[in-house]
């Protein structure tokens, strides 16, 4: 996975601006607990006031608050306050019609006192405490007290007595709310006051929640482009390596699991690398600082660590029994793949051979084997998210069983444990992300693993570090005792083949099936390289050339003709785009594919199905010659090309092919089963088991050969040997 990981390197840019987005994400989303908490704690429970002494005071509250301060705190509250004459304050309605006092400023230090004074003031509004000292109004009381200055001194010794078991909180909340009294009795709207605290700050949680929208949605976009964009790199990367595999690769891995490979196993990786660029940086972001912001609620994190053991042990056991069956995964992907391709491929051999209920019980098992497996994991997978919503409302419960008892002694807000239970929630969640990605990355690990056994395979024809240039013009193709085993192959195929092909002629191979004869025109490209010996072409061995170089010289048509889909003219281009109109038409006339396909509703724009299944085998067969002769190649090699030809086409193809060659003087390699095919080549060589037992012109052959001549009575009338 690593490995994977490296793709990232050229989106660094992204990555790094997912990275700065989702921690805006966390930012906001981390924000609104606390804007919440001041909500139902100020906005709420005080009234929608923040302040921590009153804005404002009648002249009636300044002059009793002086009565229970200190002397040296009678002069805090002469600085703090400054009165202001009939109506020079409107936006208390009172001054309208009398003076009052406002602050001059909110942050003085000495407030306590202050504090203090104000909450016995309130605390004498209140009929109940008056009528438990003995008086029934506070009037009485102030006209008593001031008679009796001690009877503010015991008082304030009685209120302080009270407070003193307060907590800060407390104090400030039992201050706000007189405050709102206070204000009040100023004219102002109190409730307006209220709404539009709760409405600023649910405006500024609305803009948060945006913001934090923003960046989701911006980091979700840009990880998902980064990581598909990678993938991509990856992909083509696992295609080109492919393309550049020799059969023998081909054969290690085989073709399905090369698809599988390159689909599905990429998929998987994007998949995790768009969760692990979301995630991976989100859920630590997250969780710690939530876990952060939690820890201020000193006594109620024990709570938290319980549960987080829980969902640790909880996801442990699921990532055990589920780790070892991806790795199985992958393998039944492939296998299903398998038998897929061959079953579609093979359909009609199937049908005709009415193995259908054989191959159709071959499928269900490769499907039931699959399908049982992901059952198994999906339901062990499925038990942890209610086991996890168990356990979050478990949480929940503890945490208002615990907090609601702290609220009431006090030491906490109704607030403070709505904020408290939405960050444990987000610890909760992230640690929840953050194992979703333990079990996600072995997955995604088997799956990088089989890109990267293709990606680092190194193909066994590759290019010389050197290569050196061909010479222009046409140049012999010369095999030097060339000896030949296929890879993993014990036997050879080819021993000691030597002949020589020059420029301008005709070498025909012909031989018994299984002779090697594909095998050895195929050495000429390069599809393989020889065991033994070397093959020249212009006195350069092939392996020294590019194998661009060597195989644009060569116009290929193989044994088994295969056609892309697209259309006529798009498949005689494969082998030269710029090939012009003349080109194609001659390739057309010479490979006598011209006939049917002038014949075609829209001629050479007639639509090619994949794999050429809409034309005939014959059809095909020239089609393809037709594409190895719009390439202007010096080599031609037909791979028994002509078999599937009748006799009168396969004479007048070789006789335009003939003409063709005067002009061109290219070199013709051709393999046949028939002797009319090559009877005219200027040299046979004639293979049996891998051996050359004959090599010369027909009549030569005749004289000399006994294998040839076997063919020859076996395919040609007593007349035409003559
Ligand atoms: N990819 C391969 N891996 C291993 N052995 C192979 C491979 N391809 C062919 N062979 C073996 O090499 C031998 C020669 O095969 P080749 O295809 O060259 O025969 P051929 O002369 O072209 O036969 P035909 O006339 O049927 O086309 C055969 O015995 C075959 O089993
Ligand atoms: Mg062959």
């Amino acid at each position: 996975m690593r490995k994977a990981l490296r793709y990232l390197k050229p989106y660094w840019l992204s990555v790094l601006a997912v990275i700065a987005l989702i921690f805006g994400q966390v930012q906001c989303e981390l924000a609104l607990p606390d804007y919440m908490s001041g909500i139902v704690t100020y906005g709420i429970q005080y009234g929608g006031i923040t302040d921590t002494v009153p804005a404002a005071l009648r002249l009636s509250t300044y002059e009793h608050m002086e009565l229970f301060l200190s002397p040296e705190n009678r002069t805090v509250l002469s600085d703090a306050y400054e009165q202001k004459p009939v109506g020079t304050s409107p936006e208390y309605p009172l001054n309208q019609s009398e003076p009052i006092y406002v602050l001059r400023n909110q942050t003085d230090p000495r407030q306590e006192a202050l504090q203090k004074s104000f909450l016995i003031t309130g605390m004498l509004e209140n009929p109940e405490i008056l009528k438990a000292s003995g008086f029934s109004s506070s009037e009485q009381f102030y006209a008593a007290a001031a008679d009796n200055p001690m009877l503010a001194e015991q008082i304030k010794a009685a209120a302080e007595e009270k407070t003193g078991q307060y907590t800060d909180d407390n104090l400030l909340g039992a201050v706000r709310i007189l405050m709102k009294q206070e204000y009040a009795a100023l004219g102002v709207n109190t409730e307006r006051m209220q709404n539009r605290y709760i409405l600023n700050e649910g405006m500024v949680m609305l803009l948060i929640t945006l913001v934090g929208s923003l960046c989701a949605v911006g980091s979700s976009f840009l990880a998902s482009r980064t990581a598909t964009g990678a993938c991509r790199t990856m992909r083509s990367d696992v295609f080109r390596r492919v393309e550049s595999f020799s059969s023998e690769e081909f054969s290690r891995f085989s073709t399905a699991s090369l698809i599988t490979r390159t689909t599905n196993d990429i998929q998987q990786v994007q998949m995790v690398m768009t969760m692990l660029l979301r995630i991976v940086l989100f859920a630590p972001f997250m969780g710690l600082t939530s876990l952060f912001k939690v820890m201020r609620y000193g006594d109620m994190v024990w709570i938290l660590s319980w549960v987080l053991l829980a969902i640790v042990i909880l996801l442990l056991a699921a990532f055990v029994t589920t780790m070892p069956k991806f790795r199985i995964i992958q393998k039944l992907v492939d296998r299903l793949n398998l038998v897929i391709r061959e079953q579609l491929s093979g359909i009609l051999v199937i049908r005709a051979f009415i193995n259908e209920e054989t191959e159709e019980k071959r499928f269900d098992e490769a499907n039931r084997d699959i399908t049982r497996i992901n059952i198994f994991v999906n339901r062990a997978l499925a038990t942890i998210m209610p086991a996890m919503t168990f356990l979050m409302s478990f949480i929940s419960v503890l945490i208002i069983w615990f907090g609601s008892r702290q609220i009431d002694l006090g030491t906490m807000q109704i607030g403070d444990m709505m904020a408290f239970l939405q960050y444990a929630m987000h610890v909760l969640m992230s640690f929840m992300f953050i194992a979703m990605i333990f079990i996600m990355i072995p997955r995604s690990s088997v799956s990088a693993r089989r890109i990267f056994e293709v990606l680092e395979t190194e193909p066994a024809i590759v290019d010389p570090d050197q290569p050196e240039t061909l010479p222009e013009g046409n140049q012999p193709i010369v095999f030097h005792d060339v000896s030949f085993r296929y890879p993993k192959a014990e036997e050879y195929v080819l021993k000691h083949i030597s002949f020589e092909a020059k420029p301008g002629e005709t070498v025909a191979f012909i031989g018994s099936t299984g002779s090697g004869k594909s095998t050895l025109v195929n050495l000429i490209p390069r599809f393989f390289d020889v065991t033994e010996g070397r093959i020249t072409f212009g006195d350069i061995d092939i392996r020294s050339l590019k194998q661009k170089d060597l195989r644009e010289r060569i116009g290929y048509i193989p044994q088994k003709a295969v056609l892309f889909s697209g259309t006529v003219e798009s498949n005689l281009r494969y082998a030269d785009e710029n090939a012009d109109e003349d080109r194609i038409r001659n390739a057309l006339e010479v490979s006598q594919a011209a006939e049917f396909v002038d014949r075609m509703p829209n001629g050479i724009q007639e639509p090619i199905a994949q794999g050429g299944t809409n034309v005939s085998g014959g059809q095909k067969q020239r089609l393809s010659i037709a594409r190895a002769l719009t390439r202007n190649a010096q080599v031609y090699i037909f791979d028994d090309t002509f078999s599937a030809l009748d006799y009168a086409t396969d004479a007048r193809l070789r006789s335009a092919l003939d003409q063709m060659i005067q002009k061109t003087k290219s070199t013709v390699l051709i393999v046949a089963q028939r002797i009319s095919t090559i009877r005219g080549a200027d040299r046979i060589i004639v293979l049996d088991k891998g051996e050359i037992t004959g090599m010369g012109t027909h009549d030569e052959l005749m004289k000399t050969c006994s294998v040839y001549q076997e063919i020859a009575y076996s395919q040609l009338s007593q007349e035409e040997l003559a």
